[in-house]
């Protein structure tokens, strides 16, 4: 693939094997999201860094969309995407990364995007690392075996074939995705920060990533120490990230010892990917 650019946005698209002309956004918390994203594009954009933007409409042969879910759905910004720009490509791919359970987020997505005038051609789900720290210990879940490059591979494969497929779900995921969260796709997962984080003061060397790393800017230095309030994504990536550990859900974690960044992915990748 190589880096071509694209209108009046100066973007960076790759040009396929097949000469096609693919851009991918990304949205990352913990660096999956950006890992899946890579293997469709050289060069993925981040969410965050393009919603800065005034100019929201994007024209390519292919565009990708590629993101964690929350709750079995997309995050706000991923949907805020949705909502405010324009993707004009004849072929329009999606992939959710996911950890444990994706119920019927082929269908959200499909519903959230299609309210917004876009249709997808493929959608498919990839499982990988479960970076949800109230469910999971990450020590535990880095040594599970999920095959994530097989299944990245053929999403690649049907990709570059362009192929028109969605990832069936069950009336089973579909249900208890219902009874957990109701069935109403528009309505969003909301979460401030200053609630849901508790910062270690003794632990905190001041380093600063947890500023660099929020996509909503969440965190800021004062003369208390960190402080965080706001809009928060719940990508988690503040706590993932923090060197010290110094960072801990204010609500039960399975172990707040345990932290997880992908491994193929460098926290300075994620703080351009975030930093506001
Ligand atoms: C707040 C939160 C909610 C999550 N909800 C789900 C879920 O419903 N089902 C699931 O399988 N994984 C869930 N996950 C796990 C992530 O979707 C998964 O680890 C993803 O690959 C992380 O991608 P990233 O590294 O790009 O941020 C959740 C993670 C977080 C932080």
């Amino acid at each position: 693939m190589t880096a071509t650019f694209v209108g009046a946005n100066v973007l960076s698209a790759c040009t396929t094997e097949r000469g096609k002309k693919r851009l991918v956004f990304f949205f990352t918390g913990t660096g999956n999201s950006l890992y899946a994203a890579k293997q469709f594009s050289d060069n993925p954009l981040s969410i965050p860094q393009v919603m800065k933007s005034d100019n929201l409409v994007f024209d390519a042969d292919e565009i990708g969309l590629v993101y964690p879910i929350y709750g079995h759905q997309p995050p706000g910004i991923v949907r805020d995407f949705l909502e405010k720009a324009t993707l004009n490509a004849p072929y329009k791919f999606a992939v959710a990364t996911f950890g444990a359970r994706k119920c019927n987020t082929v269908e959200i997505l499909d519903h959230i995007a299609s309210k917004a005038g876009i249709k997808f051609d493929y959608i498919t789900t990839i499982h990988m690392v479960d970076n949800f720290l109230v469910g999971f210990d990450m020590n535990e879940e880095i040594k599970l075996e999920k095959h994530e490059d097989e299944q990245l591979a053929q999403a690649v494969a049907d990709v570059n074939e362009q192929k028109h497929w969605f990832q069936p779900f069950t009336e089973e995921e579909k249900k208890l995705h219902d009874e957990r969260y109701g069935n109403d796709y528009d309505r969003r997962m909301t979460m401030n920060s200053n609630g849901a984080f508790k910062i270690d003061r003794d632990a905190c060397v001041g380093c600063g990533f947890c500023t660099r790393v929020c996509p909503h800017k969440n965190y800021k230095f004062t003369s208390q120490g960190i402080t965080t309030d706001g809009n928060c994504e719940m990508c988690f990536s503040c706590i993932q990230n923090c060197p010290q550990k110094a960072i801990k859900l204010n609500m039960h974690e399975v172990n707040p010892n345990a932290r997880y960044r992908n491994p193929h992915i460098t926290i300075n990748e994620i703080v351009r990917a975030n930093m506001q």
